[in-house]
């Protein structure tokens, strides 16, 4: 069982390249799928989903290749059009090739998700807004069931802005028959590089990065070349690191337009940044002041980035309330971060966070990606040594988090 082993660390120096993001790769991966011929992706981080994204397709007959950095997708004429339970199970975002297998094949059994560690996780509005195109469902030993002859194109109005509803649904569009208008969609940048990525391969959408996305469905889509916009969530990672570390950043690559709500919490708290053609700079000079978090859909502040925020709470000056509105059961965390020392309430949706000088190693366990990022964060502001177990959590969405951080003078090993 693999586990990071941290000790608290002074300043951080230096700088990081921020990879592609990970919440867009698997989904442009999905969308190959839509075209039959060679896709190349460029800035696909080497990670766990990844690498299970990569597996499924290659079960449907897909043969994928990474060369460093990129990946290339040759998708046959024929595929099989099924997501079984054993890569759904490790990787619920794989619920993503539901709408390309509908729209190019007419026909998908891909396995229930099930829950997880955020709690229940319901696809309702992926399927109802599918069947509103036309698709049929029936379930059977914990598959679903798709099929449509023909996706015709509808007025979907989302009950709440769900990225991967409005994600399975754009990619389903865009070979459906006529316009069909998402209302109420997402507007997280991952979404927009998915719609950037689709009109590149010849979908016509209109009203991208809005709330409202009009898709005029195509006979064909043809493979292209596209590069992977930088992950925010890694970016924030490294700034909640050296927002508990002090020091100064360069993050290469990381982009402010995607992450603004995030960066104006973060000056908030007493952190100074610029920014370049070739990415972010951050500064912090002093203990950072606590302020309160809500987490809402984009451009709101991301969940993906709270257990960052709460791991820089509690070693801030004052108190924060933390506000979780997206999912209800991700809290859990925080008994790792107490075992540390922290003082944290919570309660519900909420807790409140009192800062404290220093946090105290621990051994503590990484329940889920973001969750075990944060638990390093916290770490480096712990006296002594943290031992994080459950690493693998953590490899799922990260690219080398010991060696980029290590890199920057932080001290993180894996063991
Ligand atoms: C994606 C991201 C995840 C991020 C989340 C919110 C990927 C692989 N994952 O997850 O990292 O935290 O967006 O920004 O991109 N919901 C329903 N019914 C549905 C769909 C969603 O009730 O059919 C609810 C969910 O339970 C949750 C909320 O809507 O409470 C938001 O979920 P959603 O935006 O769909 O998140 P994901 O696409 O699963």
């Amino acid at each position: 069982m693999e586990k990071f082993l941290v000790q608290g660390s002074g300043p951080l120096n230096g700088e990081i390249r921020i990879g592609g993001a990970k919440n867009s790769a698997l989904k442009l991966m999905a969308a190959s799928l839509l075209a039959e011929g060679s896709t190349s992706l460029n800035n696909v981080p080497e990670i766990t989903d990844v690498a299970i994204m990569m597996e499924l397709l290659e079960a449907m007959g897909v043969r994928v290749q990474r060369v460093g950095q990129r990946i290339e997708i040759d998708v046959p004429d024929e595929i099989e059009p099924v997501a079984p339970y054993s890569l759904v199970e490790r990787m619920r975002a794989s619920i993503v090739v539901l709408g390309p297998l509908l729209s190019r094949i007419g026909r998908a059994k891909v396995a229930l998700p099930g829950g997880d560690d955020f709690g229940s996780r319901p696809i309702d509005m992926h399927l109802q807004g599918l069947e509103q195109l036309g698709a049929e469902f029936s379930y059977e030993h914990g598959d679903i069931n798709g099929r449509a002859d023909q996706l015709v194109g509808a007025e979907v109005f989302l009950e709440f802005p769900s990225v991967g509803a409005t994600e399975n649904l754009l990619m389903a569009a865009v070979l459906a028959d006529g316009t069909t208008v998402i209302e109420n969609a997402a507007r997280e940048p991952e979404i927009s590089d998915l719609a950037n990525f689709l009109s590149k391969m010849g979908a016509v959408i209109e009203g991208i990065g809005t709330s409202r996305l009009t898709i005029e469905g195509v006979p064909a889509l043809h493979p292209v070349s596209y590069e992977v916009i930088p992950d925010r969530i890694e970016a924030a990672t490294y700034l909640a690191a050296l927002g508990v570390c002090g020091g100064e950043l360069r993050l290469i690559g990381a982009r402010s337009d995607h992450m603004e709500m995030l960066l104006r919490k973060l000056e908030e708290m007493g952190m100074e940044w610029s920014e370049d053609e070739d990415g972010l700079t951050a500064r912090v000079l002093e203990r950072l002041q606590s302020v309160d978090v809500s987490t809402l859909p984009y451009p709101g502040l991301a969940t993906d980035y709270k257990p960052f925020l709460v791991a820089a709470l509690c070693v801030s000056q004052g108190a924060g309330m933390v506000t979780e509105n997206i999912f209800a059961g991700r809290f859990r965390y925080i008994d790792e971060l107490v075992r540390m020392g922290a003082e944290i309430r919570a309660e519900g949706r909420h807790a409140v966070v009192r800062g404290v000088k220093r946090l105290s190693g621990a051994p503590v366990r990484a329940h889920d990606i973001r969750a075990g990022a944060a638990l390093v964060v916290a770490a480096l502001a712990a006296d002594g040594e943290t031992v994080i177990s459950d690493a693998h959590h953590v490899d799922r969405g990260y690219e080398d988090l010991a060696g980029k951080l290590s890199s920057v003078g932080a001290q993180v090993t894996r063991i």
